[in-house]
């Protein structure tokens, strides 16, 4: 009830005229995006409308349409009411701690980045007790890593939207979110720090570093020069957050990049953009091949021995996206026989990466052990500020941005 301090749209004497006695039902919220329309029941008042119309049924701004929100129609009869602007959300912000970025989402910072937002009531669990106690009343979830979301109509029947702070969103797309649960996800978020490491990655195997540090480890001298990147080629498999950034600080420095989505859209960053297979045809003409692919059905296994042995010896394999995308006993076995010049993993198939998994041991290939276009100091803060911009468009009903398309599974 007291959550209903006026009912938008519906006249300027709607504010605070819904009875004391009438009761308020949230969980009746039927609008996919706001939850915005309130069921009401509630006792006759002195002056009612008789028949207990819903209020649309009377001109808006009329004595009758403001009556019928302020009565809530006959006892035992509903109606529904705009629901309140000013109506706090009920964000339920749940991290778990196993998490990389934990601290990152910790309640003081999460609470500083909402600033004066009054309109969300923020809640925070840290074990999934916590969160099993939330979940009832939580309209909107903040997620840092990965929780038990099976059975959530049950669980959390109000829940409409699930805010994801990474951007890899492949577990979720399996947990049975409900259909009617919005998911957006941190696409973007590490753009900057991709750019910066994808320009790493391509100038450390340009120089030879994975090889440098292979023989480093053996105790062997081995010099062999090299070139700039300038004027070389690198293929960019998948052209979004991070396949752009990348693509533009990789263009910058002199790089011809051959670029590769689903859509085949067009970036100004990419000399030649190609769409679905279509990439197959520029991989021997590639110095560089950066992965920066979601791992959806599509993705799963693209990239394979077939398309490694297009890649001519003196390239490079990089791949920020996720590791399931690349056949790694292929990879493996391409830079055992030296038919591969070197590696950069970010994203490996299993993480952590077990110590007895042989790849650690396969010569010209560095591995980064996931963190390596994660900015600590800056993430949080950049993911907290688009989650709260969402949650103002939300509150007043307008679009959500980086809304997944989970039938695309990204
Ligand atoms: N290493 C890390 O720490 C790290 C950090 C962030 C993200 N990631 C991983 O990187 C992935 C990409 O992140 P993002 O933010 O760049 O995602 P994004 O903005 O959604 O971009 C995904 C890109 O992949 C393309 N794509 C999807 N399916 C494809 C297919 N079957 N064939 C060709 N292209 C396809 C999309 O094509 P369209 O443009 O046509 O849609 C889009 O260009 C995430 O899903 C996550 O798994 C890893």
């Amino acid at each position: 009830m007291a959550e209903l301090t006026h009912a938008s749209g519906l006249g300027p004497e709607a504010p605070g005229e819904v009875r004391k006695d009438a009761k308020v039902f949230r969980d009746a919220v039927s609008h996919p995006y706001r939850g915005s329309l309130l069921r009401v029941q509630g006792p006759q008042a002195p002056g009612g409308d008789p028949r207990g119309r819903a209020p649309w049924g009377h001109p808006r701004g009329s004595p009758g349409r403001s009556r019928g929100v302020r009565l809530a129609g006959r006892r035992g009869r509903w109606c529904y009411a705009a629901m309140s602007a000013t109506a706090p959300t009920v964000v339920q912000v749940h991290v778990n701690p196993a998490s990389m970025m934990a601290d990152s989402f910790a309640p003081d910072r999460v609470r500083d980045a909402a600033g004066d937002l009054s309109g969300a009531r923020l809640g925070f669990s840290r074990t999934p007790e916590a969160l099993e106690a939330a979940l009832p009343e939580a309209e909107v979830l903040l997620l840092t890593g990965q929780a038990d979301l099976s059975d959530l109509r049950r669980r959390a029947p109000r829940l409409r939207w699930v805010s994801y702070t990474s951007a890899g969103v492949d577990w979720l797309i399996g947990a049975g979110l409900p259909e009617e649960v919005v998911l957006t996800n941190a696409s973007g978020t590490h753009a900057p720090k991709a750019a910066e490491f994808a320009l790493t990655a391509v100038l450390m195997l340009n120089a030879g570093i994975p090889r440098l540090a292979t023989a480093g480890r053996e105790g062997r001298w081995a010099p062999r020069g090299g070139g700039t990147v300038a004027g070389k080629t690198v293929l960019i498999l998948g052209m979004g957050a991070l396949g752009g950034a990348a693509a533009e600080a990789l263009a910058r420095q002199g790089l011809r990049v051959v670029g590769n989505s689903r859509s085949g859209r067009p970036h100004p960053a990419v000399a030649v953009m190609t769409r679905g297979e279509g990439f197959r045809e520029h991989l021997p003409e590639a110095d560089f091949l950066l992965i920066t692919l979601p791992l959806t059905a599509e993705t799963r296994g693209a990239v394979g021995r077939a398309e490694l042995d297009r890649l001519p010896p003196r390239a490079g394999v990089i791949n920020i996206g996720r590791g399931e995308v690349l056949d790694h006993a292929a990879l493996a076995a391409k830079l055992e026989e030296g038919s591969l010049a070197g590696a950069v993993l970010d994203a490996l198939p299993q993480e952590p990466l077990p110590p007895d998994s042989p790849l650690w041991a396969v010569p010209n290939l560095l591995i980064t052990s996931h963190c390596g276009v994660y900015d600590p100091e800056a993430y949080g803060p950049r993911c907290l500020g688009a989650f709260f911009a969402n949650l103002r468009r939300w509150r007043t009903g307008a679009a959500l941005e980086q809304v997944v398309d989970r039938r695309a599974g990204y």
